[in-house]
């Protein structure tokens, strides 16, 4: 086997033997220890990234990892769903009290991707309709059922057709609202679920999928109200509300789900990314009732609830609930000021907007007007510059968004204040250097 060790090396292998999909930050990884990633050069790096909203309890945590070999050594596979096994056990307990409301009952697999397709397998059992609605620009994966929920046609050119019957509204993307025309939003905004369900489905509905906090579309945020709304929609028409929580979840929000910032308890959950803090883990959580609607057979992974993965879930759980969450609350007030402080200096800075550890800082060219009239337009080649710059002083930073031009910043939660200063600082030379 070849051995790697410089970051020349790393790369020409995915060259030649990984699928030409992969995105670079250009920054290989060889280990890495709470926010600070260190690549086969020996050069380290602040990560505010944590590898798309993933590390919430810090790289390599210390009780994570020692939870994760002790499992190890004890069982790592039966299948969840031919031998109950202790970790999973204990992690479904765990969620159930968690996730708010009547949320009890989860079914485990290994992705977001599956944990979304899973959740509407299960509104459609037991709606016993077809028919599902989602939000343009909002993403849930890129498997073809995900695919289909998915609002951002980038993903799908080429690899048509995905599941039918899908419909999509507009986002509260307050900031490019063609209705608001740049905002304030309101939660009047969700009424659009309402129009989509009567002009563009049979009326049949499954459900009302969305991310309370929509991450790959840039961190839109929603007005007060929006998701409560869309939520009486959806329940107007029997169908359930699936709220995505595979990147707002496990705390990244400044509550363990972003659906409790808004006082709304969705009928279905959806989770992965952070919940074992790297390793593959995803879930779909549902009450009793709802639950129930799938039998002995309706649905099955193979590796999903892997013990050692879930071991790895329980001790990040203990983590969040030991402070993480609270500082990220914290650390989001800071960084509203700052973040906006930044939106004022620099015109080519659109929007700053976030909640938590979760924030975007949108960037413009001023002197084109945006899509529809609205706002300044996207440019994505100055958000790649920044992150280049920002590469370049060590701090790695990503670029998303639906027009891929909003700078993403999603640190472990375990990032302290000085190393949040640090990425502004850096943020700050990189648009003066690019502008
Ligand atoms: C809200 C949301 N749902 C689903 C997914 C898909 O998750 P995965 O890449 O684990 O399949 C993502 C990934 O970014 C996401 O942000």
């Amino acid at each position: 086997m070849a051995e790697h060790r410089s970051n020349d090396d790393v790369t020409a292998a995915y060259e030649e033997y990984l699928m030409p999909i992969w995105k670079s930050l250009d920054v290989p990884v060889e280990r890495a220890d709470g926010c600070t990633l260190v690549d086969y050069d020996g050069t380290e790096y602040l990560d505010v990234f944590s590898g798309i909203a993933v590390t919430n309890a810090g790289h390599t945590n210390e009780a994570v990892v020692e939870a994760a070999k002790a499992q190890l050594d004890e069982f790592v596979h039966g299948c969840t769903y031919v031998h109950p096994h202790g970790p999973a056990a204990a992690l479904a307990e765990r969620i159930a009290g968690l996730t708010p409301g009547n949320l009890k009952q989860s079914f485990f697999c290994n992705s977001g991707t599956e944990a979304v397709e899973g959740a509407v397998k299960l509104a459609r059992k037991y709606t016993g309709s077809k028919e599902v609605v989602a939000l343009e620009m909002g993403f849930h994966g890129r498997t073809l059922g995900s695919l289909a929920l998915t609002g951002n046609s980038s993903y799908k050119r080429g690899m048509a057709p995905t599941l039918n019957d899908v419909a999509h509204a507009a986002p509260p993307y307050a900031y490019r609202c063609s209705r608001c025309d740049g905002g304030p939003c309101d939660e009047s905004c969700a009424d659009d679920v309402e129009r989509v369900v009567a002009s563009h489905t049979s009326g049949d509905l499954a459900a009302v999928v969305v991310e309370p906090v929509m991450g790959e579309a840039g961190m839109v945020v929603p007005p007060e109200g929006w998701l409560a709304r869309v939520e009486a929609i959806a329940h107007d028409h029997d169908a359930l509300l699936i709220c995505d929580e595979v990147q707002t979840g496990y705390g990244r929000t400044g509550t363990m789900f972003a659906s409790e910032r808004f006082d709304v308890t969705p009928d279905i959950l959806t989770q992965a990314k952070g919940i074992a803090n790297g390793l593959p883990l995803g879930a779909f959580t549902a009450s009793a009732e709802v639950a129930n609607a799938f039998e002995a057979g309706d649905h099955l992974s193979t590796f999903g609830g892997n013990p050692v993965a879930c071991a790895a879930a329980l001790a990040t759980i203990d983590e969040l609930e030991g402070g993480l969450v609270d500082d990220a609350r914290e650390h989001g007030e800071w960084l509203r000021e700052e973040l906006g402080a930044v939106e004022e200096a620099y015109d080519v800075v659109g929007e700053a907007r976030g909640l938590g550890l979760m924030w975007g800082v949108e960037l413009v060219d001023p002197s084109e007007t945006g899509p529809q009239g609205v706002s300044a337009a996207p440019d994505p080649d100055l958000a790649r510059a920044v992150s280049d710059h920002l590469r370049d002083a060590n701090v790695v930073m990503g670029v998303g968004g639906f027009y891929k031009n909003v700078m993403r910043l999603q640190p472990p939660l375990t990032i302290e204040r000085s190393q949040l200063q640090r990425a502004i600082d850096a943020l700050r030379d990189a648009l003066d250097a690019t502008t």
